[in-house]
């Protein structure tokens, strides 16, 4: 249960090795030493991403089996999660997502497949199952890592762009749904993110990390926002750019 200042005691990262993922519960964890819960598929990644938490203050640190392509087993690994807790999270982080490779995805293949399963119908699965649970304890936030790629969806990367535009729009949904009881949805949209996803890549205009997409997550949860952008210039930047005509839009380059 957070306490009265709003620290939170229990955290769970979906996509439990995401770096922005680690970032942000280790900056919810830090003041009460809370219990996180990292829930991905196993391996190192996930071994080293618990190392990583354990350092930045959580308190206690396990590890759940999860995949976002397996869901019906979506509503167990919350129900174990919450049991991990002591019986109730605090806050759900929806982390996961795949970046895929645009030119390769078109040319033939799965990839794009991939993206949208796991970027979409793994959240709206996810999601829903999360809600469940924080519904019933009748407190709780999830934070939905969503993009500025979904604001409006770009010639260079429509696969990904266009399955975080229906995640984003899916939690905004989810957040009304939730509105009166005491369950809130916090969707975070990054531009451009320096770090494993991004890397090989030349980094975008007002690149970000994982850190920062921490602190504004952690700064837009104490305030009860719904959406944060980040940096918080791209919502005026978007507000411009989702306005151009198409045959300009078409041509920003990636
Ligand atoms: N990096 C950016 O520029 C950026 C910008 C805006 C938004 N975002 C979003 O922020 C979120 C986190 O990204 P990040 O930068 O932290 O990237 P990351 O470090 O590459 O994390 C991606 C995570 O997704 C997990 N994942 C992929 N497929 C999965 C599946 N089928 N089941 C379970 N987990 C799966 C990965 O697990 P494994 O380790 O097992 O592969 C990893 O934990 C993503 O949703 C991404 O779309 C990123």
């Amino acid at each position: 249960m957070k306490d009265a200042l709003g620290s939170v005691g229990s955290v769970l990262v979906l996509g439990g090795s995401s770096e922005i993922g680690v970032a942000i519960a280790g900056v919810l964890a830090a003041p009460r030493s809370a219990t996180v819960i990292l829930a991905g598929r196993n391996g190192e990644r996930l071994a080293s991403a618990a190392r990583g938490v354990a350092t930045a203050g959580a308190g206690r640190v396990e590890t759940l089996d999860f995949d976002a392509l397996q869901t019906s087993t979506h509503d167990d690994v919350i129900e174990q999660a919450a049991a991990l807790a002591g019986g109730d999270l605090d806050v759900i982080v929806v982390a996961f997502g795949l970046l895929g490779d645009q030119a390769r995805d078109e040319a033939g293949g799965t990839g794009a497949l991939d993206v949208a399963t796991v970027n979409y119908v793994g959240a709206v699965s996810a999601g829903l199952a999360s809600a469940r649970v924080l519904r019933r304890q009748g407190h709780g936030t999830i934070v939905a890592l969503s993009s500025v790629a979904g604001e409006r969806v770009r010639r260079a990367n429509f696969v990904y762009g266009s399955s975080k535009a229906g995640m984003d729009t899916f939690f905004q949904g989810l957040s009304d749904s939730l509105v009166a009881t005491g369950v809130s949805v916090l969707v975070v949209r990054p531009g451009f993110v320096v770090g494993r996803m991004t890397e090989g890549m030349r980094p975008a205009p007002m690149a970000t990390t994982p850190e920062a997409v921490a602190a504004a997550t952690l700064s837009g949860l104490q305030s009860g926002r719904s959406i944060v952008w980040v940096p918080g210039q791209l919502r005026l930047v978007m507000a411009v750019m989702r306005h151009l005509p198409r045959v300009v839009w078409r041509k920003v380059p990636s």
